[in-house]
């Protein structure tokens, strides 16, 4: 059996850069369009024809394992041509910068690129070169949209709502575009989100997003209806923000113990990759409560929903 889309939603603008700017309706149009694609993913036949002779650059200058795997799955399922660009092995290291490779790719005309890019602001600055769409796969500590939707997707599914949920995201806030997309996406909805870390690990003035803040693992999780765990990034650090990872597990790290003080059908989550035994025990997150396989599933439904919202405002569609 094929699942016709039901929903017509289409994203109109041409790039995803970020989940700021986006209104409540394009929220909760993407999420209910990625809904019809978890039903078409667990189907036998998974493939559609609306992306047909659409080109697809994923362009990953960050490793990344489920973001993109799943952008090329997504890509793929829709019937577009995929193409994965062998960032390490392409011309930027031979000190092309990064306008040049995307004049050079554009000239290929690609209608999407999905790009991640360690530095804020690399994507947008793409999307200002370039004729087709641009998707944000994360910018250094900027944001992560389709983190954020799958994120959400997994809630609403869970929880039957995302309004009136606490939501307490945990650890490494300071260099996390996954909790900056989140903060912002689940105030539009209408949660109450909570930030939980050490002061080294709070970006400054962060309170201006309507959050509240706290030290303390006890006082976050009471009450929370879903706890996101968030890896601690060393590869972003530059001196000490921890005093060790065994310090920082102790105060900070998930276990069964600190996950109690939560209400008791709260729901773990984590964006991976996890660091087991820094951020987050084994006993929780393969446990009862944890969403963590299922946010890597509605991954790739959010990817082709993205893909396809927008594609559906692409000239010629
Ligand atoms: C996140 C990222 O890259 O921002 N991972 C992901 O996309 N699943 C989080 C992280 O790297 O810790």
């Amino acid at each position: 059996m094929n699942i016709a889309t039901k929903s017509s939603f289409v994203l109109n603008r041409r790039h995803l850069l970020g989940i700021e700017g986006l209104s409540f309706d394009e929220i909760v149009g993407l999420l209910d369009l990625s809904e019809e694609f978890v039903a078409l993913n667990r189907q036998v036949e998974k493939k559609r024809t609306s992306l047909r002779g659409r080109t697809q650059i994923n362009l990953f200058f960050e490793s990344s394992t489920r973001t993109q795997s799943s952008f090329e799955l997504a890509g793929k399922r829709l019937g577009a041509d995929v193409m994965n660009m062998a960032v390490n092995s392409s011309a930027m290291k031979k000190g092309e910068t990064l306008i040049d490779t995307a004049m050079t790719l554009n000239a290929m005309h690609p209608d999407i690129l999905v790009m991640r890019h360690h530095a804020s602001g690399a994507v947008e600055l793409l999307s200002q070169k370039v004729d087709g769409s641009v998707i944000n796969a994360g910018d250094g500590a900027h944001e992560h949209p389709t983190q954020a939707l799958l994120d959400a997707l997994t809630i609403r599914r869970n929880k039957g709502r995302i309004e009136g949920l606490t939501v307490a995201i945990c650890g490494d806030i300071l260099h996390s575009r996954v909790a900056r997309s989140n903060i912002i996406l689940l105030n539009a909805l209408g949660a109450r989100v909570r930030l939980v870390a050490p002061s080294t690990l709070l970006p400054a003035g962060i309170e201006r997003f309507g959050v509240e803040i706290t030290r303390d693992m006890r006082e976050g999780l009471a009450g929370a209806d879903i706890v996101m765990m968030l890896r601690l990034q060393r590869e972003r650090m530059n001196g000490s923000f921890v005093p060790s990872v065994q310090e920082y597990f102790a105060y900070f790290g998930l276990d069964t113990r600190k996950l109690a003080f939560a209400k008791p059908d709260a729901l773990v989550m984590h964006p991976g990759p996890m660091n087991r035994g820094v951020e987050i025990d084994s006993t929780v997150a393969d446990g009862a409560q944890s969403l963590i396989r299922e946010q890597v599933e509605m991954g790739v439904a959010v990817r082709m929903a993205v893909l396809e919202a927008l594609s559906r405002n692409l000239p010629n569609a």
